[in-house]
């Protein structure tokens, strides 16, 4: 995996983009740390933040922590958190086999081509035992083509557009693309099973009442699922 394909999307141009929605976008901030805390209870001990950004997680989080990500501007805000290491993910072949006791990883997965690679290279690092915690953009939202639908009755429906098929997409903040790839649940879920992780919890959720509130075109998708939590333990 090269440094150069993974930068297809430009997280050093989109750097004070990203920071002014953890700031104020409760979809980025509250939405995807609410799942978060709500997976982390039984976990701990030293973790690594995978796409760490800003530090949001590492500063959640707390602890013996330490952040990694490949974009410089955001690694310079996190790095007043805590220790950081740029890198480029899936790679952490610079990381000591079985150190940490748990990884993170919000908002990632579905920003990394190779999601089993990650996997592989998660359970390289994390003990036997530990865990990984992921919350994304769930894969209903990330499939092409996929989109809300209002019915005749104005009831809001949900487009899977090509959900069944692994792929990608560019998204655009301004002029900077950001990629995101999707791969179907059963997808993901049997490709952390190959990989060495056991299932222990998922959590599906729709937009909150803030994040409705902060983006009305988001009112009637309460029911649809717009992030997802795992919660997975290294096998053995
Ligand atoms: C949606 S942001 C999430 C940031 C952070 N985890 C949070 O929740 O605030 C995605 C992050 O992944 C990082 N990222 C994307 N591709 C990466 C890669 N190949 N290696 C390392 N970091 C990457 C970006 O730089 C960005 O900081």
């Amino acid at each position: 995996m090269s440094e150069r394909r993974e930068s297809l999307s430009d997280w050093d141009g989109i750097a004070d983009w990203w920071i002014d929605a953890v700031r104020d976008d409760p979809t980025q901030s509250s939405d995807t740390l609410g799942v978060l805390e709500d997976l982390v209870g039984g976990t701990g001990g030293r973790t690594i933040d995978l796409g760490c950004g800003e530090g949001q997680v590492m500063r959640r989080l707390g602890g013996e922590i330490v952040g990694t990500d490949l974009s410089t501007e955001l690694l310079h805000h996190a790095a007043q958190v805590g220790p950081v290491v740029r890198a480029c993910l899936p790679d952490l072949s610079w990381v000591r086999p079985h150190s940490f006791d748990r990884a993170v990883a919000c908002g990632v997965i579905d920003m990394l081509e190779d999601h089993v690679a990650l996997f592989r290279s998660v359970a390289e690092a994390v003990r036997p035992g530990g865990h990984l915690v992921a919350v994304m953009n769930h894969p209903a939202a990330t499939a092409p083509h996929s989109e809300p639908l209002a019915d005749p009755e104005g009831q809001v429906l949900w487009k899977w557009g090509s959900y069944l098929t692994s792929g990608s997409w560019t998204e655009w903040a301004g002029a900077h693309p950001i990629r995101i790839f999707h791969r179907s649940l059963a997808t993901l879920l049997s490709d952390a099973a190959s990989s060495g992780w056991s299932l222990e919890r998922l959590i599906e959720r729709g937009p909150s009442a803030d994040a409705i509130a902060r983006f009305p075109d988001l009112h009637g998708q309460e029911n649809i699922p717009s992030l997802i939590g795992l919660r997975w333990s290294r096998t053995n």
